[in-house]
């Protein structure tokens, strides 16, 4: 393709992506930039309404389709369950959106087995158990892009957090392994690093006044992120455009990682 075409190759009609985590807060914003972009999406989230609910409407006014499945990320045994569904509709993920993640937020001296083991299953587990069965089919086709949600705590230890910073962490050294695997072959495994997005996750953040302020005066942007601002990277590295680009770990921060 010609240099002066570069701009189909942001186009991804006729392309089906997976995303996880798709009914609200980033997940969502991608599932709708990628019908935008042209792609039909499959949707998996802990809590998704039959239907695929509001993220399906939002799809499907893109004129794309939507499917949509329930899963908890957090129980291995759904994790196979949704694989064994995901296999029997027999179609090719060209896309995986890796966005699911939680958080739990305690001192690290306090906090307990069951919060570690949860996050760590959720944010990095069924991470690696889903790109490595969706990934497989890519490699058969000798073709895809997959892509994982990292965050600041990918850099940095964070406070309160100490399974979220090991998964995220975790997760930089996930995408980096699987792309020294499959660059070769012709899958591309890459990670966006947004900074601090206003969503449900960092709710807790956002309502108390002084953590939120002294988050604010250190981004150079001096506001907050949208899941919106996170969605055009995320599509550049779904994209043809992003054929050459692999194991890296693009930041979306306003700026956060430059100071
Ligand atoms: N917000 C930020 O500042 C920020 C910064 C860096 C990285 N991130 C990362 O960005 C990703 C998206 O987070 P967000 O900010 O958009 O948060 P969010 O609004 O809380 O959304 C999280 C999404 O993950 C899904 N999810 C959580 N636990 C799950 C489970 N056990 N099984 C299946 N799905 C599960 C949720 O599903 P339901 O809606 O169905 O419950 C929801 O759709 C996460 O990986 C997060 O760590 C966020």
């Amino acid at each position: 393709m010609s240099i002066r075409d570069l701009g189909a190759r942001f186009d991804l009609a006729g392309q089906t992506a997976l995303v996880t985590g798709c009914r609200r807060g980033i997940g969502r914003a991608a599932a709708v930039g990628l019908a935008a972009s042209g792609a039909n999406v499959v949707g998996v989230s802990a809590a998704l309404e039959e239907g695929g609910g509001d993220v399906g409407e939002d799809v499907r006014a893109c004129g794309r389709t939507f499917l949509g499945f329930r899963c908890d990320l957090s129980d291995r045994d759904s994790v196979y369950r949704l694989l064994a569904e995901l296999g029997g509709l027999a179609l090719p993920f060209d896309i995986l959106v890796n966005n699911a993640g939680t958080i739990a937020r305690r001192p690290a001296a306090e906090h307990s087995d069951d919060l570690w083991d949860r996050v760590l299953e959720v944010n990095l587990t069924a991470q690696f158990v889903l790109t490595r069965e969706v990934g497989r089919g890519m490699l058969h086709r000798g073709a895809g892009k997959a892509v994982f949600v990292a965050s600041m705590l990918s850099f940095q230890g964070g406070i309160n957090v100490p399974g979220y910073t090991a998964s995220k962490s975790g997760l930089v050294g996930l995408t980096r392994a699987l792309a020294n695997e499959w660059a070769g072959q012709g899958v591309n495994v890459n990670a966006v690093a947004p900074g601090y997005i206003k969503t449900d996750n960092t709710r807790a953040l956002q309502d108390d006044p002084e953590r939120s302020a002294d988050i604010l005066a250190r981004i150079p942007a001096r506001r907050w992120g949208t899941p919106d601002d996170i969605v055009g990277a995320i599509l550049f590295l779904c994209s043809s455009a992003a054929d050459y680009v692999h194991g890296s770990v693009l930041p979306v921060d306003g700026g956060w990682l430059a100071r």
